[in-house]
């Protein structure tokens, strides 16, 4: 039998099927690389170039390979951009991944785990954030990945489809192992904004917004390693294919540091100076975002094992220095 990863070649998906790969797991991957990059795939990984929307396409994928389970990471997933195009994200998003369950139910699979976001909860009433807090997404990104969960919810209603949804905090890092990590293009994420400032590619770091309510004024969030992700997915699988329940699950570090302490740990790591640029607040932006991971930890047996920030912010350092321009040459 085999599982089957759509947005596997992503930043997310490709840290998850490399870890999968490693326990053994048989793999087909669907991606459309609109922002994911083949050489993040294993090359004995099957490998379908696709895209999600594409019912024949993705009929071809489910005749062709044995699936007992799904990994769902193909999504749009840039917050400023789905406010520039909200039509896309719906789209690209909630279109993706009707198709993708009703192609799912005609083959009989109904186990899917799904890379949800801590957008779904918006500006947060409490912090740690915990499962069970209201969902008030501020973005349309949000807004989506929100509708997908319901979508899933309605599915198992009526089809039976058990679900594991898992909204991330802040992903980041890379590898451990070495080989992958994080490329984006246009590059919007924090830390590898500023290794791209110790890497010599930009003079310096913009710090959005310094009059927050927070100890040093700039936002908090809770930033966890690609790997215990990826470790979470497997987790989350497992718990599915034993027959577990449907579950929306957070994932972070469970600790929450400043934009501030992230740049001064940069500073650390790498022995460069970093230049700051103070600069208005950016438009919906929460002060602090921090996960409550009581839930990861009872359901699945999830712990955070290189989350801390050395440990990110030197396997991130590690991957950007030896591919500053990401997979590309
Ligand atoms: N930031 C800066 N300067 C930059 C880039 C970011 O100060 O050049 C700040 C942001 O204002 C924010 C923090 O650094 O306070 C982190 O920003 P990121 O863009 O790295 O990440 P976000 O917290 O905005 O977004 C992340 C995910 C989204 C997800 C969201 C959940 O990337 O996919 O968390 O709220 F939707």
């Amino acid at each position: 039998m085999a599982i089957l990863i759509t947005g596997g070649a992503g930043y997310v998906g490709s840290h998850a099927v490399h870890a999968l790969a490693a326990c053994g797991y048989k793999l087909a991957v669907v991606d459309n690389l609109s922002t994911g990059f083949r050489a993040a795939v294993p090359e004995d990984v099957h490998f379908y170039e696709g895209d999600i929307r594409d019912r024949v396409f993705l009929d071809g994928v489910f005749a062709a390979e044995p699936v007992e389970g799904v990994i769902h990471f193909a999504a749009s997933s840039q917050v400023g951009e789905s406010m520039v195009h909200p039509l896309r994200y719906y789209d690209n998003n909630l279109g993706g991944t009707r198709v993708l369950l009703e192609s799912m139910l005609a083959h009989g699979v109904k186990t899917i785990v799904f890379s949800s976001s801590a957008a779904v909860y918006g500006e947060p009433q409490q912090v740690p954030i915990r499962e069970t807090d209201p969902t008030n997404p501020t973005n349309c990104y949000g807004e989506t990945k929100l509708a997908m969960e319901r979508m899933m919810h309605w599915a198992e209603a009526a089809h039976g489809l058990r679900y594991v949804a898992l909204r991330y905090f802040n992903a980041c890092g890379a590898r451990m192992e070495g080989g992958i990590g994080e490329a984006h293009d246009p590059e919007t994420h924090l830390i590898p904004l500023i290794l791209q400032v110790a890497n010599g590619q930009r003079p310096q770091i913009a710090v959005f917004g310094t009059d927050y309510p927070t100890p040093d004024g700039t936002c908090v969030r809770d930033y966890v390693h690609v790997d215990d992700l990826a470790q979470a997915h497997r987790l989350a699988l497992e718990y599915l294919l034993h027959g577990g329940k449907s579950q929306c699950i957070n994932l972070g570090s469970g600790s929450g540091f400043s934009v501030r302490e992230m740049i001064d740990a940069v500073r650390r790591i790498t022995g460069h100076a970093i230049p700051v640029s103070e600069q208005p607040r950016r438009a919906g932006d929460p002060a602090v975002l921090v996960a409550s991971i009581e839930k990861a930890a009872a359901v699945l047996g999830w712990q955070p094992q290189c989350s801390d920030l050395e440990q990110v912010i030197a396997s991130a350092w590690a991957w950007h220095r030896t591919h500053p321009n990401g997979y590309r040459e």
